[in-house]
């Protein structure tokens, strides 16, 4: 087997001499694949900060394998800390990703990932790149007790938010949420946010290693998966198994199905777009939509149920959720370890705990809705799962914020006309509005409708939403309203239809007038003038498409290999 570093490091020239000096390989290296580890590990970014006591293990499995480890670093993303979102950075990470392993003599990759957007940028780069490769997921923190209940991140503290606006929380029992948030060690989201959505999804198309998605980030059966990963991945590379014979149309169809099973993060909607784009597959909204629509709510976690991500792997995790899919997951795909599926859900447990049958699923779905009509043209996202039954069906005024500013500054300010009929749009929330998209899509009700004891609204916007979110919330509008779409039309007062069922979001406004207020329309003058964000904003693409940038999705030239040296 010819691995691709020996174009490195072969050959008696000085130019080989020193790569191997470079590199440090002693005699005894010589010949074996070079293994890398892209490591996101970061003070700035709580979730994969855990992986630096992993390395080692992972260097441990590559060098019992017959490989030899490299670790280098990687920008981290971190949902917590980074402005204006962690969404803005994805794609440069991708970037960073392919372009160090296009530039080094590496033979397979261990990608280090955790948080929501280093999950999709590690799966866009193996994937583009295509060299034998797997990811380590970093596991889930922990869930410290506070009123005798297991704190669910994210989820419990948008509750306490409500609690706390509708003057039911008082200023100790706050302090002492954020002193129990701060015991949770580290580790990613622990409820079905973006980052356990996206272990799961990860999981079902075979870039990291079965029954690992949900593991506790401290826990000793993750030192055990990062070993194991390291052996992995240094035996693909001896056998030259690459990531696209794993992700397939097959693979990808069944994680988009596992989406809605689990009721995912609708996040996870744009990152499986971007990498079907990276491999020429498809994953419309249409399709989605259509690949929903008979899956029930089989995971009992929130937000839309009650346990954690914790629960969800201790009753079986993935090849217990695929064995409860039933013919709903296609078994012919193949795992992280090259097994079918059908080997793995042969044997794994039955439906139990938070992991239902089909029988007896948490709820009736669809989970996960893609609408479509005048107010989306190309169309927009909702978690049915997490949002009022009630709601799916209705029509009201809209109550238009131009932008996340003013929806903050306007939205609790008494003088604001609102009532729980409205429908509250928040526009230039979009991919290139911002940019990067962030998770402005559910907007607080507004504090007299708390006060009066109202949970829940139709808001719409073309921005993202946590998947720790819940609500009667529309995402990802498109196309946006920075680019013109119909989002930046409406006024306050337009009659807006959310119809759900029949799939439609509809601004109801004449044509005539509509055609008026688009000939009005004119860009806002972009604030971003350089760097990253200027071409970010110039080149990505809108959220059906995956918000990746056009010329990365693009196909690869036939002629030259991408990774060739
Ligand atoms: Fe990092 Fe949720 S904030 S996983
Ligand atoms: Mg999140």
């Amino acid at each position: 087997m010819t691995f691709r570093s020996r174009a490195w490091f072969d050959g008696d020239d000085e130019v080989a001499m020193s790569h191997r000096v470079a590199l440090r390989l002693d005699d005894a290296d010589r010949g074996k694949p070079v293994v890398g580890i892209a490591d996101t590990a970061s003070a700035l970014n709580p979730c994969n900060i855990g992986f630096a006591r992993l390395i080692p293990e992972i260097e441990r499995g590559i060098r019992d394998a017959g490989g030899v480890p490299a670790r280098f670093p990687v920008m981290s993303l971190g949902e917590d800390l980074m402005k204006p979102s962690a969404m803005l950075y994805r794609n440069l990470v991708a970037i960073e990703l392919e372009e160090t392993v296009r530039a080094n003599p590496l033979d397979g990759v261990v990608y280090l990932a955790n948080c929501d957007k280093s999950v999709p940028a590690s799966i866009m780069a193996a994937v583009t790149t295509n060299l034998p490769s797997l990811l380590l997921l970093g596991g889930a923190r922990a869930a410290p007790l506070f009123d005798g209940k297991p704190l669910g991140t994210g989820t419990d503290l948008w509750r306490a938010l409500d609690e706390r606006r509708a003057g039911r929380m008082d200023d100790a029992q706050w302090r002492a949420l954020e002193r129990t948030l701060s015991c949770a060690g580290p580790g990613a989201c622990n409820t079905m946010g973006t980052a356990s959505t996206m272990a799961i999804l990860t999981e079902v198309v075979g870039m990291s290693l079965p029954g690992t998605a949900g593991l506790s980030a401290v826990g000793d059966e993750l030192t055990v998966t990062a070993y194991r990963t390291g052996v992995a991945v240094t035996e693909a590379v001896l056998a030259d198994e690459r990531p696209a014979s794993r992700l397939t149309q097959v693979s990808l169809d069944n994680a988009i199905r596992a989406l809605a099973a689990v009721a995912g993060s609708t996040n996870a909607v744009i990152h499986l777009a971007a990498i079907a784009g990276r491999l020429g597959l498809e994953a419309g909204l249409a399709r989605m939509d259509a690949l929903w629509r008979d899956i029930d709510l089989l995971a009992d976690v929130e937000p839309s149920g009650a346990g954690l991500i914790h629960d969800f792997r201790r009753d079986g995790g993935v090849p217990a959720l695929a064995a409860a899919m039933g013919d709903q997951f296609d078994t012919t795909a193949l795992a992280g370890d090259g097994r079918a599926w059908s080997e793995i859900t042969a044997s794994a447990p039955a439906p139990t705990g938070v992991i239902h049958s089909r029988t007896s699923p948490v709820a009736t779905g669809p989970t996960l809705a893609a609408v479509f009509g005048s107010l989306a043209p190309t169309g927009a996202v909702i978690k049915t799962a997490a949002a009022s039954p009630g709601l799916l069906t209705h029509t009201g005024r809209a109550l238009v914020f131009d932008d996340y500013a003013d929806m903050r500054e306007r939205l609790d300010d008494e003088s604001l006309v609102v009532t729980a009929e409205d429908v509250i749009v928040v526009r230039t929330c979009g991919p290139v509005g911002v940019p990067g998209m962030p998770e402005w899509g559910m907007a607080p009700i507004p504090r007299r409708l708390v006060e009066q004891g109202v949970t829940d609204m139709v808001r719409i916007s073309d921005g993202r939403m946590s998947g720790t979110s819940f609500g009667t919330v529309v995402l990802h509008v498109s196309p946006e309203s920075a680019v013109g779409g119909p989002l930046a039309l409406v006024h306050d007062g337009d009659p807006i239809e959310l119809d759900v069922p029949s799939r439609r979001l509809s601004l109801l406004v004449g044509e005539d007038e509509l055609a008026r207020r688009r000939a009005d329309w004119r860009p806002a003058p972009t604030r971003h003038l350089r760097g990253w964000p200027r071409l970010y904003a110039e080149r990505v693409l809108q959220a059906p498409d995956g918000c990746d940038l056009d010329f990365l999705a693009a196909p690869l030239p036939e002629t030259r290999p991408f990774i060739e040296p």
